[in-house]
């Protein structure tokens, strides 16, 4: 995990909010609980959940809310501890990997770091660590 007052990687995507202004991490964080899972605008502008692991800190990874059967977003259904896609049934795990179909593959990851207050998207090119396998998306 990050604590918000961390340094960060040079580069990456800073998070932006529906309004597109960067997320500040210490209001983020202000009204959530660890756990939940919050859409902010990440890598090419794409919906990505940002997981809050305690009222101090973020996750080190985000999870792409772009369902990979044909598109939806993928809302997260905190009562189920999943993703659910409204489409056509596809589920999701709390970490992002499919657990049932259509969907032929789990949503992709981003690696965010918190630089400055702001939380910063990086490409995750590595390992899924869900999986095992390599990053399809990469
Ligand atoms: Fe998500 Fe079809 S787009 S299940």
């Amino acid at each position: 995990f990050i604590p918000p007052a961390a340094g960060g990687a040079g580069g990456g995507t800073t998070a932006k909010d529906e309004l597109g202004n960067d997320v500040s991490v210490s209001k983020f964080l202000e009204n959530r609980n660890a756990g939940d899972r919050n859409l902010v605008q990440g890598l090419k502008g794409d919906p990505t959940y940002i997981v809050v692991d305690s009222k101090e800190a973020i996750k080190d990874y985000g999870i792409n809310a772009i369902c990979t059967h044909l598109g939806c977003v993928v809302p997260w259904n905190i009562a189920e501890n999943k993703f659910k896609c409204p489409c056509h049934g596809s589920q999701y795990d709390e970490t992002g990997k499919v657990i049932r179909g259509p969907a032929p593959l789990s949503l992709p990851l981003a690696h965010t770091n918190v630089k400055d207050d702001k939380i910063v998207l990086t490409p995750w090119t590595e390992t899924d660590f869900r999986t095992g396998d390599p990053a399809w998306w990469a």
